[in-house]
């Protein structure tokens, strides 16, 4: 029987995507590169085998439901969903300015994706010994630090970006709270500002820093938590 844990990754081809896949792979996982773009998906699967990873690209639009739908037809068993892809289309706009077609765009891949991929891929969760759901979310979306004025994150000026992690983490708690006493756990991640071409750049964290919650849960050992909001110093308020 093959005991290889097998792992999903949406928007996998570049940013913390690439590197779970990297590390999680490195750690003896067979991933599946999930991206929107194949050939993009094609391109990091090569660089993946290179390093002597057990990969297979995906075509995965989280924002396409037929195309979560086909995704789900190439893969029989999963133990691992990171639902990572994300966007922020909205920057230093006022909420008073901010526009709802940005909004919308925010919500279509951060929130209504992951819920469609997560709904589609649930039952092979569900047939997995311990399947495992990790939602990239952000401290930004914490209800509880947006409202506290000694926080940068009170400051900023993304709130369409910041509503969709704050849903995101809705679905972590309500979803974790179905699947209680099942052996699927359901968590949400906050990666901290990192260093990729995400939001213009600039993050003060390296992509290994950030991805470094997210691969402990996906490589913990009988892993319990389910229902939280963390990142590599503890908890995260919601
Ligand atoms: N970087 C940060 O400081 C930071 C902080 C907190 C949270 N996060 C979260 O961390 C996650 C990863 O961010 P990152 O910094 O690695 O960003 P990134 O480098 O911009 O990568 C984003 C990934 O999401 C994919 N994506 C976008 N729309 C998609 C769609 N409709 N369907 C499938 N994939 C799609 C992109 O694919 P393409 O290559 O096709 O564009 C890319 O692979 C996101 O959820 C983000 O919100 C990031």
């Amino acid at each position: 029987m093959d005991m290889t844990i097998k792992t999903l990754i949406t928007g996998a081809d570049r940013g913390m995507g690439y590197e779970l896949a990297l590390e999680l792979g490195l750690k003896g996982q067979y991933i599946y590169v999930g991206s929107r773009n194949l050939a993009c998906g094609q391109a990091a699967v090569a660089q993946l085998e290179a390093a002597g990873i057990q990969a297979q690209a995906v075509q995965l639009d989280v924002t396409d439901h037929e195309s979560i739908v086909a995704a789900k037809m190439s893969i029989t068993n999963l133990d691992i969903l990171i639902n990572n892809a994300g966007i922020a289309v909205d920057h230093e706009t006022k909420p008073s300015e901010l526009s709802l077609d940005a909004i919308r765009q925010d919500f279509n891949v951060n929130y209504f994706g992951l819920i469609d991929v997560t709904q589609v891929f649930l039952p092979l969760l569900k047939a997995a010994p311990a399947g495992r759901i990790i939602n990239i979310s952000s401290a930004v979306g914490s209800l509880t630090l947006a409202s506290d004025a000694n926080t940068s994150i009170h400051k900023l000026q993304a709130s369409g970006y910041q509503a969709s992690k704050s849903a995101v983490n809705m679905f972590t708690i309500k979803l974790a709270a179905e699947l209680e006493g099942t052996p699927v756990t359901v968590n949400a991640v906050n990666p901290g500002w990192v260093d990729t071409s995400f939001g213009g750049g600039g993050g003060n964290r390296t992509v290994q820093v950030g991805v470094s919650r997210t691969v402990e849960l996906a490589t913990s050992d009988a892993l319990t938590d389910s229902g939280t909001f963390s990142d590599i110093d503890g908890i995260v308020p919601w």
